[in-house]
């Protein structure tokens, strides 16, 4: 942080889903990064000068809001399980912000996340302004957190990398069970239950996202969520579920046949994406930029367009034209932590034309795809109504990457050998 500076990281509020029921909490991922406090309406202060840098405001105990809500940490916890130097209740924070802010140069406060808050600290500076007879002063710079938060978030050291190898575990394994349990005539619902029963049976939170499950040509659609439909014999299936545990997130997609048996046409699709993938792992390593990762996804893509008929014409004139974008319309991958689209920036420079290099200690998804709409008269008929999407993920290390997700095969014949063992 710069040299006289203070920062307020909020935590996360509960979220109505309806009336008088909120959604299922999740921390924000910056105040637990920093925190691990894992109560909704707290606040952090860092005052790296102050001889208690890190106070956190946080619920008091209340034993009737204890009763109908749920156990507080209280400022005793704040201070005793969390390691905070200070802690005070979070109904103090608007009287206490004067003496927060004042004398500081620079805040540190994201500004937009949190609208109440936002209002809360404008208001306190709004007054200040008009009053300039005031011996101290509040900052005249306010800088956005996640520029150092992100950078911190990038880089994964050896616990988060342990967590992160623990989230891929459980999913992985909650992908084997889906391919040793599909069948024709299963629900996609059942699916998704199964898999998400057994993340939490794993000492997962639950899912990283929302996941995608679909049969058919609602591997198609990218992002897929209602997840509802009868499985048909013949079609794939498609997942993309990840798991969450102590908030990192996994991320994992694999296409296979419901019936256990991939056709001929589903195969070569598979293939193509497939030889992709493992090309685009390889290529996740130090020396290579995300742009360049993303242009080599789309050249060996390309080319697979057309060695299955879907594209004429020559590669690079079809690159130029974006061609590919009928079946190839997204990113190849991703940052991976705390969020499953994780923090970080992906340019180096502000006008983001210099593309980050890859470094020891980043996580990355490896998530090339091909999708054919069901009614694409100039696609093969044979190939109408396909969606493959194979993704992996990796930490980038010195001599070239770890795949934490390799346990979840993605062979097909493994697939096929794996899914003819299923009852
Ligand atoms: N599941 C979200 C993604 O793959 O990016
Ligand atoms: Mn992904
Ligand atoms: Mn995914």
């Amino acid at each position: 942080m710069d040299e006289n500076s203070i920062a307020i990281i909020p935590a996360a509020h509960e979220v109505t889903r309806s009336y008088d029921t909120e959604f299922k909490f999740h921390q924000d991922p910056d105040f637990r990064y920093l925190t691990g406090f894992p109560e909704p309406d707290a606040i952090a202060v860092i005052n790296p000068k102050a001889k208690k840098p890190f106070t956190l405001y946080v619920r008091p105990r209340d034993p009737l809001m204890e009763t109908w809500y749920g156990r507080r940490q209280g400022v005793e916890g704040a201070v005793k399980n969390y390691g905070a130097d200070k802690a005070v209740s979070i109904d103090k924070f608007a009287a206490d912000l004067g003496k927060i802010l004042d004398g500081h140069d620079v805040l540190y406060y994201r500004f937009a996340v949190d609208h109440k808050l936002d209002q809360t600290i404008l208001g306190y500076l709004t007054e200040q302004r008009v009053r300039r007879l005031k011996s101290a002063y509040p900052p005249h710079t306010i800088k956005d957190p996640t520029i150092i938060t992100g950078e911190m978030r990038l880089h994964k050291d050896k616990e988060e990398i342990g967590l992160m190898q623990k989230a891929a575990d459980i999913a992985a394994e909650a992908h084997i069970l889906a391919m040793k349990s599909v069948k024709p005539g299963m629900n996609e619902s059942q699916v998704e239950s199964l898999m998400e029963a057994y993340m939490k049976d794993k000492g997962a939170a639950g899912v990283a996202y929302n996941s995608i499950i679909g049969g058919g040509d609602n591997a198609t659609i990218l992002h897929y969520v209602e997840n509802n439909m009868p499985l048909k014999d013949g079609d794939l299936i498609l997942i993309d579920a990840g798991a969450q545990y102590e908030g990192y997130a996994s991320d994992i997609t694999r296409t296979f046949p419901v019936n256990g048996k991939f056709s001929k046409a589903q195969r070569e699709v598979y293939d193509v994406v497939l030889d992709v993938q493992r090309k685009c792992i390889d290529f996740t390593v130090v020396g290579n930029t995300h742009q360049k990762r993303q242009e080599y996804s789309i050249e060996l893509l390309t080319e697979g367009m057309k060695q299955l008929g879907l594209l004429k014409g020559k590669t690079q004139d079809l690159i130029k034209k974006k061609a590919y974008l009928k079946y190839y319309m997204h990113g190849v991958g991703h940052w991976l932590g705390l969020d499953v689209h994780d923090a970080g920036r992906y340019y180096v420079d502000q006008q983001a034309s210099q593309s980050r290099p890859y470094a020891p200690g980043m996580a990355l998804t490896v998530e090339p795809g091909l999708y054919i709409p069901p009614d694409d008269k100039s696609a093969p008929a044979k190939y109408r109504g396909i969606g493959i999407r194979i993704e992996d993920d990796v930490i980038v290390t010195e001599t070239g990457n770890i795949n934490l997700t390799a346990a979840v095969t993605k062979d097909p014949d493994e697939i096929e050998a794996l899914m003819a063992k299923r009852r």
